[in-house]
């Protein structure tokens, strides 16, 4: 995983990084698309959410999650008092696969170098996987529905799983799920910047311990 943690190179930019993928032929996907999404948001976030890959109408437009599940990631950001400019917002997979099919282990592949860069710059404290796509990144052994919302340590930064929100706007039983998850990020902030201003950046990978229940205001920004 070191490969998420190095520093960018200095002439590297999020504006570079978009103009490539748009232009990307790296793998199939490319064949079907209509626009690339390579995400969005500021330069530096303290959040950073990875999602799986863009539907109908992130394809049309070009922006992540701006879709049913985008409209709900914004309802979910705003219960911690956030909106979408905050936080930085991308895929696993740039492109749009056929019919909205999982994406294939090589086309993940093939559009990493992308998302490795894109941390590297950004280089958020905190990285919400959206869905199992995005886990399995980082925690490839993990079922999402025994770990969502709990914390894990990856050198200098948590990695924090969540269900994605298309799955829990199919599956009402799991939106309270989203809901207690998304009030534990002000405290994981929290957590992550005290463990960057103290600790070794190459402490092993531990799970760190999720907030007590009280939902709290944001303190993210
Ligand atoms: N689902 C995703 O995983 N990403 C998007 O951008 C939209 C829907």
């Amino acid at each position: 995983m070191s490969d998420y943690s190095q520093p960018s190179q200095p002439e590297d930019s999020l504006a570079a990084i978009a103009a490539e993928v748009r232009h990307c032929q790296r793998c199939p996907l490319a064949q079907g698309r209509r626009n690339a999404v390579p995400g969005v948001g500021p330069a530096q976030s303290a959040i950073m959410f990875i999602g799986e890959g863009p539907g109908g109408m992130e394809d049309q437009s070009g922006l992540p999650f701006v879709g049913p599940a985008g409209q709900y990631l914004d309802e979910l950001l705003a219960s911690i008092g956030l909106i979408r400019e905050d936080v930085f917002i991308t895929n696993v997979v740039k492109c749009r696969p056929p019919n909205n099919r999982d994406p294939e282990p090589d086309e993940i592949d093939s559009c990493k170098p992308y998302l490795v860069r894109q941390l590297r710059l950004v280089d958020p404290e905190i990285i919400v996987t959206l869905g199992r796509f995005a886990m399995e990144r980082w925690l490839p052994d993990q079922r999402i529905t025994k770990v969502h919302g709990q914390a894990f340590r990856f050198g200098r930064r948590l990695i924090v799983p969540m269900l994605h929100p298309a799955a829990a706007l199919r599956r009402a039983e799991w939106r309270p799920w989203m809901i207690e998850d998304f009030q534990k990020l002000p405290h994981y902030i929290d957590e992550a910047r005290r463990l960057r201003a103290g600790d070794d950046p190459n402490a092993p990978i531990s799970a760190i311990t999720p907030p007590p229940d009280a939902p709290q205001q944001s303190r993210l920004l």
